[in-house]
């Protein structure tokens, strides 16, 4: 049974990369993402920590940008979320609890390609309770389809997409373009890992991320967009203001 008064404080020491945000100087406290939980939620929580600690797969984001997601969420309440590239179900938790919060049923649609990701997660989200709130889709962000799929789950157009797939710059372009024409008006699209950083996380070596976020911006001049950590090359200290590495772009649909 983890210790509830210390809750994420208990990984300030732990020496695995995934939990490096808890070992920055200062970040000794627990935050939102973590201290809002129910005690229930943190339990499970805790134990899908200790089931991809042990047999990964480990590719969550971290506290930065779930917090960033987080604000976004509770202070406007997005009832209409949809995220490309789920995984083992990290985001998807949390933002499905926001969900549940807010009483936004049918709030999160999850998309992801591979089979295991999509089963490993759903088994998560039905753990926690949250079929009513997420939807974990498997299919192809770049198929047409999705974005049809996405709007009949939420039950419209999306109020915020968050980009977290495979990292390629050609892909990542297409994305862009088939989500982009999701977005309500007046909506946010959200880009992890657009730095320099995270350009090495595209297989095909073309700039990943960041390339393609820097082309789609020039290519739509009139676009509100804004980029944090673009040019961070490094997970040394020290740190930015924004404190992950990766960067994180944000492209705001006029109204
Ligand atoms: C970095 S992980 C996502 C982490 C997740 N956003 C979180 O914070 O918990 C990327 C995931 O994207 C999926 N993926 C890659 N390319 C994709 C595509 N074209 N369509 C859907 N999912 C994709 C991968 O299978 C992988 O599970």
């Amino acid at each position: 049974m983890p210790d509830d008064s210390l809750r994420s404080r208990a990984w300030n020491d732990n020496p695995q990369a995934r939990y490096w945000w808890h070992d920055l100087p200062g970040n000794d406290y627990i935050p939102p993402i973590y201290s809002d939980l129910a005690e229930t939620e943190w339990i499970t929580l805790c134990e899908w920590y200790d089931e991809t600690d042990r047999n990964g797969p480990i590719g969550e984001c971290a506290v930065p940008l779930i917090s960033l997601l987080h604000g976004l969420v509770m202070g406007n309440r997005a009832s209409r979320i949809v995220q490309l590239g789920t995984c083992a179900g990290y985001s998807a938790l949390l933002l499905g609890w926001m969900l549940r919060r807010m009483n936004a049923a049918h709030g999160l649609f999850s998309l992801d390609l591979n089979p295991a990701m999509c089963e490993m997660s759903r088994r998560w989200i039905t753990r926690a309770g949250l079929e009513n709130f997420v939807e974990i889709a498997e299919g192809n962000s770049l198929d047409a389809q999705s974005p049809i799929a996405a709007k009949k789950y939420l039950g419209g157009d999306p109020e915020l997409i968050i980009v977290d797939s495979s990292h390629e710059y050609q892909a990542t372009l297409e994305e862009l373009d088939l989500w982009y024409a999701a977005l309500a008006p007046g909506a946010l699209l959200v880009l992890h890992d657009v730095s320099r950083f995270a350009a090495e996380f595209d297989v095909t070596q073309q700039g990943g991320v960041g390339r393609a976020f820097a082309e789609w911006r020039k290519a739509h001049p009139g676009m509100e967009s804004f980029c944090l950590n673009g040019d961070a090359r490094t997970m040394e200290l020290p740190r930015p203001f924004y404190k992950d590495a990766c960067g994180v772009g944000l492209i705001h649909k006029p109204l």
